[in-house]
């Protein structure tokens, strides 16, 4: 390998979801390949990546802010591509309305950055070979640009195992299951990520085997809808957990995002039986109304999703169980509404996240009419916030005292006294600590007491 002062640098922008968290990953270890080393510092970056969302209107503006802000103070000569869901959402032509974007890929094709990179560079140099001046600082909106871009419609047939450069380094994230089958009225993801696609098992077990072998302590499984983990391959969520579980060295496993009509009561029978398997479930529920749920096309009723509660409750009664919802689908009455606010308290989440529904291109929802007005929608949201908030308030009190077991992640990114880490049920804990023995106590397990609780974290001490 060369020295790392002769290698190139990259920075890469992550926005949206674990998915484009863990995408990010992989762009790192296949651009290693190519002798791209990782940066922090975009303005000294050879290439720039922003990773994209696009799951609400609100992402994308955020990537042509992040666009224009860029190509101002981007080093000159440098690279800046576009990867992820807005790419894979709007196609080639973004090309042409991001023209200071130099490479466009989507998140089909992904193993197909390090050759459009190369591509890019070398119509760079050519552009600079045959003289055309502002080739050289490669800023601005001018025709030479290399604007490479190359998306997939389809996820290709065997998905290529790419290497993957991990940003974390006690914990990992595994793709077990790419896409979703869903089509959620409101839903862009199935037009980013494609159809469910599931890993098989044997890979995902030498991946993990390899992560503890590394030292890696947890891993959480990753899909859009992980508990349609095996539907396509003849295995199941629940196989899939007991054949992680024996592997030693991995102490925590969790999975995420669970789809009601996907989980089983087998699923949360092997949560509760398997030791290392954190009692911890983020199940969006999105609405609270049974015509709401079936005009989103959600394919289960509240009397359902309280059923899987229950039986979870039941059988873990200190489960830690989050949520997501929507707030203002179109035609949602404040009835209607009132339903939702209703089921976030019969739950008792930990943790629930809110958001004001909005219009995607190509989804159904986008062609009805949006009756309700944006000050109403806020109003909503704030109410519901506020109740969230005091559900979650109530929920953390049960930790207080308690002694948990926490794996310890790193530093306090806001105070160099304390470091950070998480419950068995994944809270997140801040822990007071000198920083003198900071290093004792990273990347491993220890004892801590809570001390305080917020609705969003825990404070405690080591014990
Ligand atoms: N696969 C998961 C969710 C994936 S998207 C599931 O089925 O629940 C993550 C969250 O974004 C969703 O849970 C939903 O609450 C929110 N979301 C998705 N599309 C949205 C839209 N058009 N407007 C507002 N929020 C949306
Ligand atoms: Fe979107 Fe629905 Fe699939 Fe979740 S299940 S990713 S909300 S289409
Ligand atoms: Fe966003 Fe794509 Fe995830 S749209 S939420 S980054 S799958």
């Amino acid at each position: 390998m060369s020295s790392s002062n002769l290698k190139k640098k990259v920075f890469i922008e992550t926005l949206g979801c674990q998915m484009n968290v863990a995408d990010t990953e992989r762009m790192l270890g296949l651009l290693d390949e190519i002798d791209y080393t990782q940066t922090e510092d975009r303005e000294q970056a050879d290439l720039a990546i922003l990773n994209t969302c696009s799951i609400r209107e609100h992402a994308v503006d955020k990537m042509r802010s992040y666009m224009g802000r860029w190509d101002k103070t981007r080093k000159p000569g440098s690279l800046v591509a576009l990867a992820g869901c807005v790419p894979q959402q709007e196609g080639t032509k973004l090309a042409s309305d991001m023209r200071t974007a130099d490479i466009i890929i989507g998140t089909h094709n992904l193993h197909r950055l390090p050759d459009l990179v190369l591509e890019a560079e070398r119509r760079r140099e050519l552009n600079q070979i045959n003289g055309i001046e502002e080739a050289f600082a490669n800023k601005g909106v001018y025709a030479s640009r290399p604007q490479v871009a190359e998306i997939w419609e389809e996820l290709p047939e065997d998905i290529p195992e790419t290497p993957i450069f991990r940003k974390t380094k006690y914990y990992a994230w595994v793709n077990v299951i790419y896409g979703c089958n869903y089509r959620c009225t409101y839903c862009i993801v199935p037009k980013t990520r494609g159809v469910q696609r599931s890993r098989p098992i044997s890979e995902i077990v030498s991946e993990v085997q390899n992560l503890a072998d590394e030292g890696y302590k947890e891993i959480i499984l990753l899909g859009q809808n992980v508990d349609g983990y095996g539907l396509d391959i003849d295995t199941k969520l629940a196989t899939l957990l007991r054949e992680v579980h024996k592997i030693d060295g991995i102490e925590r496993i969790k999975f995420l995002t669970s789809h009601p009509c996907d989980m089983t009561y087998e699923l949360i029978e092997t949560v509760a039986e398997l030791p290392k398997v954190s009692k911890y479930f983020h199940i969006p529920i999105q609405a609270g109304n049974d015509q709401i749920l079936k005009r989103m096309a959600r394919r289960y009723t509240v009397a359902r999703y309280m059923e899987l509660i229950n039986y979870i409750r039941k059988l873990m009664p200190d489960a830690s169980i989050t949520g997501d919802v929507i707030v203002g689908f179109p035609g949602e009455t404040h009835e209607q509404f009132m339903d939702t606010v209703k089921v976030i308290q019969d739950v008792a989440y930990d943790a629930c996240n809110t958001a004001i529904y909005s219009k995607r291109p190509f989804t159904p929802a986008a062609e009805w009419e949006d009756n309700i007005s944006l000050a109403e929608k806020q109003e909503r949201i704030r109410f519901l916030n506020a109740i969230c908030t005091e559900v979650a308030e109530k929920q953390a009190l049960r930790y207080l005292d308690k002694i948990e077991k926490v794996l310890v992640e790193g530093k306090s990114v806001r105070n160099p006294n304390r470091l950070t880490g998480r419950i068995f049920n994944n809270k997140t804990v801040n822990i007071e600590c000198d920083p003198a023995l900071h290093d004792k106590y990273i990347g491993a397990f220890a004892d801590v007491r809570i001390t305080r609780t917020n609705p969003w974290a825990l404070r405690g001490e080591f014990v």
